[in-house]
């Protein structure tokens, strides 16, 4: 064997504690669901719990992933994102409208994925989000272009130090770039582990406005 398989092999998975999860008693509609255990993640304080890996389709046909940070569960039932338009991301949401979402809060050995399609926010929500930015999150953005090659890594902080200048100036600037974008679900599974390996998985479906659910097989 070798020394990575056997340190592998010693780590244990699975060691956090599942809240209970009555599957006989579950919401019609998943988002409501989302929202029980998304606070319950929240009370029982998993670590950034709104990080999420975020896959898409790169040209070449082979998926990508990333994680970012959800922005909202909304109304109408789109879990929302934001990045820039140009950024790798960017450009392969714009080139396939598909992507999933992968939530995995390891204390409470739960899992929640979601797969749909995209629609791109109004301008108003996505300059809204860029002005709730940080200043320094705002300053980077307007600096340079995200996932692009750095061609002078000396240049780096003397940009990012001129962008904040013109933020002191110009408060309101946004970068014209800067996208909410928002998966509107046809499919979420929850998932909740079992030590024993006898997983409860709840996938529910949606067939127009409706959903549907059914268990899976662990
Ligand atoms: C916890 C965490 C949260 C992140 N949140 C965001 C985010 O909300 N928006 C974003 O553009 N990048 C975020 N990133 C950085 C992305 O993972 C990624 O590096 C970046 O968006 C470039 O991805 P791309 O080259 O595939 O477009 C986050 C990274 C981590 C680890």
């Amino acid at each position: 064997m070798t020394q990575m398989r056997d340190e592998l092999g010693q780590l244990k998975s699975l060691v956090g504690t599942a809240p209970t999860f009555d599957v006989e008693h579950i919401p019609l509609d998943p988002r409501a669901l989302f929202i029980d255990w998304f606070r319950d993640a929240v009370d029982a304080r998993v670590p950034e719990p709104h990080a999420m890996t975020l896959s898409t389709l790169g040209a070449d046909g082979i998926p990508d992933a990333r994680v970012l940070i959800l922005k909202d569960v909304t109304e109408d039932g789109c879990w929302a994102f934001a990045s820039g338009i140009s950024s790798v991301k960017g450009s392969q949401l714009h080139a396939n409208p598909v992507a999933a979402l992968t939530f995995y809060w390891s204390s409470q050995i739960r899992s929640i994925r979601l797969r749909g399609h995209i629609e791109v926010a109004s301008v108003d929500e996505s300059v809204k989000d860029f002005r709730e930015r940080g200043v320094g999150a705002r300053a980077i953005a307007l600096a340079g272009t995200q996932s692009d090659a750095i061609r002078e890594p000396s240049s780096v902080i003397h940009l990012i130090e001129e962008a904040r200048q013109r933020l002191k100036h110009d408060p309101e600037q946004t970068s014209a770039g800067w996208t909410v974008w928002r998966l509107r679900p046809i499919s979420i599974e929850f998932w909740q582990g079992d030590a024993t390996r006898n997983h409860l998985r709840i996938q529910y479906q949606r067939h127009g406005t409706e959903w549907t659910s059914r268990r899976l097989w662990p």
